[in-house]
């Protein structure tokens, strides 16, 4: 079934000039780039974004990276693109990442992993409407 999911570029890939590379892969795969912007997120709009981990541990220095620097939003189209981007993603934490996903392949931590991906049907809904809220 045709899809959307939204992908978050985090800071690390920015920073690390790694946009184009993932970017490359969504294009190899065949999925449709139907909305991209370049921005930097305040902390309100971080919090409602990853609003299902707080009072986790990790939430608060999961915030402060988000906010550290510019992201690139995208909401991608295609068959199956949210559970097909969550596997070209891999495990949140790199250092369990299947070989040739992008996490194993570039990411440091399971903080600093790079990219997001919508989990559910209802959560890419929720997070497109968020972060795109003027998209058809
Ligand atoms: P989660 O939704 O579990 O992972 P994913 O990004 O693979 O869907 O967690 C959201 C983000 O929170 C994750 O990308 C990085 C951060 N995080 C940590 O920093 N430490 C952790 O132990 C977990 C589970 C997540
Ligand atoms: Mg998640």
């Amino acid at each position: 079934m045709t899809e959307r999911t939204l992908v978050l570029l985090k800071p690390d890939a920015i920073e690390r000039g790694l946009a184009g590379e993932i970017i490359r892969r969504i294009e190899d795969r065949g999925f449709a780039i139907v909305a991209m912007d370049l921005r930097a997120l305040t902390r309100e709009f971080a919090t409602k974004h990853y609003e299902e981990h707080v009072g986790r541990d990790y939430f608060e220095p999961l915030i402060e990276f988000m906010t550290s620097g510019p992201i690139v939003a995208m909401v991608i189209e295609g068959p199956e693109v949210i559970r097909a981007w969550r596997a070209m993603q891999g495990a949140t934490n790199p250092f369990e990442a299947a070989p040739g996903t992008i996490r194993a392949d570039f990411a440091t931590s399971n903080r600093l992993n790079l990219t997001h991906g919508s989990d559910t049907a209802e959560s890419a809904a929720r997070e497109i409407a968020l972060f795109f809220p003027n998209l058809k």
